[in-house]
């Protein structure tokens, strides 16, 4: 064991649509599904410091799907006291890569009108608590009207069904956070302000798509892609760092709370995983092993 490791006896894992990816070996090369976990730490390095043998965590984890994991303790958060322990594993990917998004690539202002696709994905529900808490006003994309209800109700001041409009027609936005990719690019360009921002962080829907230049530039518009987990370890670790300063909090006095879809067993992540491919879900699936 390295000496800054933590030993975590899995008590959930949080399914991402990353995961799906990964299964169908549409991801990075050699990456195993599961990506976060909560449990109780079992065991530590000589070195490891931040948690005792007992404390309930989660964690930011590779290869998840076991009943033990490995991982450094930097990327380990204390389990919120206030939910379940296996809720927690609903939290530290979605949080972290929202944080990322819209506070440190977008720098977000309580001012801007931000536009979430997919408001109530997993990342999509933490977006709109998150972008809430400083009070910017958040519009959301969602496929049904109990999607659009539960966007609202967290928060979300305008959720758009775009199976039947086109939210374009509702533009004006400063930032929006898109996970939709190509079919979306033009639209992303036509419904932002000038000097807005659009943050590409999944391809749901492909990743080619025809870029129209012209509007970029007579718009100051900047578009910025990402993914969390390959960005510099230390910036990843001190996201985590600012979670548990600043995020935790909200999370414990029940201003930002995780969604749950339901649980599947870790024998049925099939199931898990066609529910999730046909958007059948609400906010998180989680798996126990
Ligand atoms: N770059 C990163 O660092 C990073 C990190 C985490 C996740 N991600 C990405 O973020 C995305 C969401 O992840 P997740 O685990 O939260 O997935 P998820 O829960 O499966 O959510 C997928 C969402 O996509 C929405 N969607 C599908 N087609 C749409 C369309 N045409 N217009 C608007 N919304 C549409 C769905 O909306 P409905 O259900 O309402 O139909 C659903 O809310 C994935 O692409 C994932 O790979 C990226």
């Amino acid at each position: 064991m390295n000496p800054y490791d933590i030993k975590i006896k899995v008590a959930a894992i949080g399914l991402n649509r990353a995961d799906l990816y990964i299964q169908k070996g549409m991801y990075r090369k050699g990456a195993k599904p599961g990506m976060e976990v909560s449990g109780t730490v079992t065991n530590m390095g000589k070195e490891a410091r931040r948690f005792a043998i007992g404390d309930k965590v989660c964690a930011l984890v590779e290869d998840g799907f076991n009943p033990i994991v490995t991982v450094i303790e930097a990327m380990a958060l204390p389990a919120p006291a206030n939910l379940p322990l296996t809720h927690a594993a609903a939290l530290p990917e979605a949080m972290a890569t929202v944080y990322l998004n819209l506070f440190l690539l977008a720098r977000l202002k309580p001012t801007d009108s931000l536009l979430v696709h997919g408001g109530t994905s997993g990342i999509g529900i933490m977006a709109i608590q998150m972008a809430r808490t400083i009070g910017a006003e958040v519009s959301v994309t969602c496929g049904s009207p109990e999607k659009c209800a539960l966007a609202i109700k967290l928060g979300a001041t305008k959720a758009i069904n775009y199976k039947q409009d086109d939210f374009v027609a509702a533009g004006g936005f400063d930032i929006i956070l898109d996970m939709v990719g190509a079919p979306y690019l033009q639209k992303n360009i036509d419904a932002l302000n000038p000097f807005g921002k659009l943050l590409i962080i999944g391809l749901i829907e492909g990743s080619k798509a025809e870029l129209p230049m012209g509007k970029l530039l007579l718009k100051n518009l900047s578009i910025i892609g990402s993914t969390f987990s390959s960005r510099p370890l230390q910036e990843r670790y001190e996201i985590l760092e600012t979670l548990r300063e600043f995020w935790w909090p909200k999370i414990e006095s029940g201003e930002i709370r995780p969604i749950i879809d339901g649980t599947f067993p870790l024998t049925d992540v099939a199931k898990a995983f066609e529910k999730m491919e046909n958007f059948k879900h609400t906010g998180k699936i989680l798996l126990i092993p």
